[in-house]
């Protein structure tokens, strides 16, 4: 099984005035979850500075096809194929150029040639010289060979002319990158709901029943659905986390909000109700403040369940409804048990004894239940957790 580790472009910095606002691209980029290594040609050495770049990827800028260390430590081929996606910003006329010509004298053109993934190019250049009859050939002969496009722009430029030649802007090379790697992805076109955090159940207008639930699992496994490429609708009880990027997020504080809004987002190919839903809520939430001295009985029922109310036959049912199975003691023959009884397709089990750290932890060790049978699998970050799940349901939509 392939243990995806997030998403990462390979960016190449052409020389041109507008290099800067790759810099402004890597930052959008490496905020929405997406790793990025930059490449800088010589001429793009002269607008921004390797550190720069450097210090916004988090990572080293390759620059030199001879230098020895960029050749030992990684390769121009590894290099090439290492991401998911090579996207061009600034492309210069150049640039297209040598690409169209199939030349490779640096280590920008040699890794364009190399690479066997997509490429995305956002051109900037003189209007002139994007309307130049050479540099219209080429992007056509490229268009004509699958390289993508976004931009340029039409306005007024470093040169003081007016038409289009603007590097499109950073937020809109964003949007066309997170396109083209949900294009080709494992999740493309499918719509995953998720359900995450605690719920809270108010006992008065100031007062609730809740838990100790963190979201992580959940929220990991929405980024890592949306990192496949599916749509993602993430319904989450109150957390103090940030909703990934490319998630719809849907703020819910009751087991009742959170089931209306799953239902609302439906239909799904697959629901994963990962959030730890509090089982009971008062009949009669007080509407005023209780006040002491007076101990209030309180008096609970039932929440609904979301899991089961998802799982329960119907037109509506996603084909795959996947459930979580907190248990502190006979951890797999309780899952097992609950699979049944909610008719969830999966459970995943995981040991939520204090001493384990997994509740509100940044591991998590589950057993995954489906019809199959159980299937333990190793502690690992909760990310990695959600990133082999994803990678699970991508191949069971696909079978199915
Ligand atoms: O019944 P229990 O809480 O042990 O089941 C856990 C699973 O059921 C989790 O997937 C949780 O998200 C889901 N659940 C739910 N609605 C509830 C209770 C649990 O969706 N009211």
């Amino acid at each position: 099984m392939s243990e995806r580790q997030g998403r990462r472009i390979l960016l190449v910095v052409g020389g041109g005035i507008a290099a800067y606002k790759a810099l402004e691209l890597v930052r959008l980029a490496t905020k929405a979850g997406i790793a990025v290594t930059a490449v800088l040609t010589e001429a793009g050495a002269r607008f921004v500075t390797p550190l720069s770049l450097q210090a916004l990827t988090g990572e080293r800028v390759y620059q030199d096809l001879w230098s020895l260390t960029d050749e030992s430590e990684m390769g121009h081929i590894q290099l090439s194929r290492a991401a998911d996606l090579v996207v061009v910003a600034p492309a210069t006329a150049d640039l297209l150029a040598k690409l169209a010509a199939g030349l490779a004298p640096d280590l920008a053109s040699t890794l364009l040639l190399a690479t066997d993934k997509p490429v995305l190019a956002a051109p900037a250049m003189n209007v002139r010289m994007w309307e130049h009859p050479a540099t219209v050939a080429n992007r056509e002969l490229l268009r004509g060979r699958g390289v993508r496009f976004v931009g340029p722009d039409e306005g007024e430029m470093a040169c003081h002319e007016w038409g289009p030649g603007r590097l499109a802007e950073p937020a809109a090379i964003l949007a066309a990158i997170e396109a083209e790697l949900a294009a080709g992805a494992a999740l493309a076109g499918r719509h995953v709901l998720v359900t995450a955090g605690p719920t809270q159940e108010p006992i008065d207008p100031v007062r609730y029943l809740g838990n100790r639930s963190s979201g992580r699992q959940g929220y990991a496994i929405a980024a890592a659905c949306a990192a496949l490429g599916a749509r993602v609708t993430l319904v989450s009880g109150p957390v103090s986390m940030a909703g990934p990027s490319c998630v719809k997020l849907v703020r819910v504080e009751t087991a009742a909000e959170m089931l209306a809004a799953c239902e609302a987002a439906l239909p799904a190919d697959a629901a994963i109700c990962a959030a730890a839903v509090a089982d009971w809520q008062v009949a009669a939430p007080a509407t005023e403040k209780l006040k002491k001295p007076q101990t209030p009985m309180l008096s609970l029922v039932p929440t609904p369940d979301i899991l089961a109310t998802l799982a329960a036959a119907g037109p509506s049912r996603p084909p795959l409804v996947i459930g979580f199975a907190a248990e502190t003691n006979d951890v797999v023959r309780n899952a097992t048990e609950k699979r049944r009884l909610k008719r969830a397709d999966w459970i995943l089990a995981n040991d939520v004894r204090p001493e384990t750290g997994i509740m509100g932890g940044a591991h998590n060790a589950v057993t995954l239940i489906t019809g199959e049978g159980a299937e333990t699998w190793p502690d690992m970050p909760k990310e990695a957790v959600a990133a082999r799940l994803a990678d699970r349901i991508a191949t069971a939509l696909r079978a199915s």
